[in-house]
């Protein structure tokens, strides 16, 4: 089956007892036994749930994997995959990381001894030696919308026995499956896309590796980073309409990069559809469209600043991949946990999550919120 029938169809059976055209909300943390040890597959909540299992299945099967474990948060996936290493260990980093993971890793993980190196994502191959047990790697980056080589980075993990992680969060497994070009774990948080409506946090880890995914599975029910049933079935939701609405996110980026390229107030576009990308050529290669997702240089971090506070319909908010847009200034936002990093979001640094209301509209929107800031700058 193609992904859109599978987003709709896979683990996602008419339900046996009633016929429900919709995976039940079983909101209960407990399940009554026959007799002791007999049940029907379910004991407790945190251990399995039936709209969690539907999630799972359903989410695995679009990320091309055997296996899927569903958990509350994108950060409490991270954390758990983090339990797959031990201290003194090393983990070798994009550097341009999302920046709760950088603070999770450099603020939590290090001082317990773990070993992290943050290096740019061409550097990765390179930079992988033989104490290497995790490489972990986001593309496009965020809030930066660098391009990382995730083929050239599992083939450097392998050949020393470490583990490739990809945060596939921007592009979705509609745009990326990263386990066609090697990937060994791919996390995500659903809190974004997958859900796609802004009303939910969390979080999933896929695998095609049995002795990862049993492992995970033995993290998941015993660290219990697990998400309730409802916000399961949120994601269950989202995903039968990821197609259409990655499409649209696609078509809307697109336009609102190209106004944008061509604009006196914007010194940069960071968006890899763009031709003028330096990541353009390998994007084109491991996705099949360009996202979402578009950062942009202002003429200084006031002008930033400025225009993120005047738009009107891009409500000035963190989180991305909803179906309304979104503005940001990742600096004081979002990466502001990276402020102390070699690699910091520049101060005039703008990034939006591109919705899929009207791309007239939008354009519209900045358009006016980058006059009024020059205008403002000017007085
Ligand atoms: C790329 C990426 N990975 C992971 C996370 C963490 O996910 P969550 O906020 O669901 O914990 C985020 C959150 O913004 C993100 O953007």
């Amino acid at each position: 089956m193609d992904f859109e029938t599978r987003a709709i169809h896979t683990g996602q059976e008419p339900d046996p007892a009633t016929g429900a055209a919709t995976v039940p909300i079983y909101q209960t943390s407990t399940f009554v036994q026959e007799a002791v040890g007999e049940h029907k597959g379910y004991d407790y909540s945190r251990v399995s749930n039936p709209t969690r299992t539907a999630l799972q299945i359903c989410l695995a099967s679009l990320e091309g994997a055997e296996h899927g474990i569903a958990f509350s948060s994108g950060l409490g996936a991270t954390t758990t995959v983090m339990h797959l290493v031990n201290p003194g260990e090393r983990v070798v980093c994009v550097n341009d990381v999302y920046g709760g993971v950088y603070r999770m890793f450099s603020q939590v993980y290090g001082p317990k001894g773990y070993e992290f190196d943050f290096v740019p994502g061409a550097e990765i191959p390179e930079r992988i030696d033989e104490r290497t047990r995790l490489v972990w790697l986001e593309t496009p980056t965020n809030p930066l919308l660098n391009l990382v080589d995730i083929q050239a980075a599992a083939n450097a993990a392998h050949a020393v026995g470490a583990l490739l992680v990809v945060d596939n969060t921007f592009a979705t497994p509609y745009l990326q499956r990263p386990f066609e070009l090697g990937a060994d774990v791919v996390l995500h948080s659903t809190t974004k896309y997958l859900g796609g409506h802004s009303d939910l946090i969390g979080g999933f880890l896929a695998t095609n590796d049995p002795t990862v995914a049993e492992r995970l599975y033995f993290l998941q029910k015993s660290l219990g980073a697990v998400p309730g049933p409802f916000d399961s079935w949120l994601v269950l939701r989202g995903l039968k309409t990821l197609a259409v609405r990655m499409q649209k996110h696609c078509d809307n980026a697109r336009a609102i990069a190209e106004f944008l390229d061509g604009h006196p107030k914007v010194e940069t576009v960071l968006y890899p559809g763009l031709a003028s990308h330096p990541g353009h050529e390998l994007a084109a290669r491991q996705m099949s469209d360009f996202g979402g997702m578009i950062s942009f240089l202002a003429e200084s971090e006031e002008e930033a600043v400025a225009i993120c506070g005047r738009t009107k319909i891009w409500w000035l908010a963190e989180s991305l991949g909803g179906v309304e847009s979104l503005i940001e200034h990742p600096a004081r936002m979002t990466h502001a946990s990276t402020a102390d990093a070699p690699f910091a979001a520049p101060g005039n640094l703008v990034r939006l999550s591109v919705g899929i209301e009207s791309a007239d509209d939008l354009i519209a929107d900045l358009e006016a919120a980058l006059v009024r800031s020059a205008a403002t700058a000017g007085t």
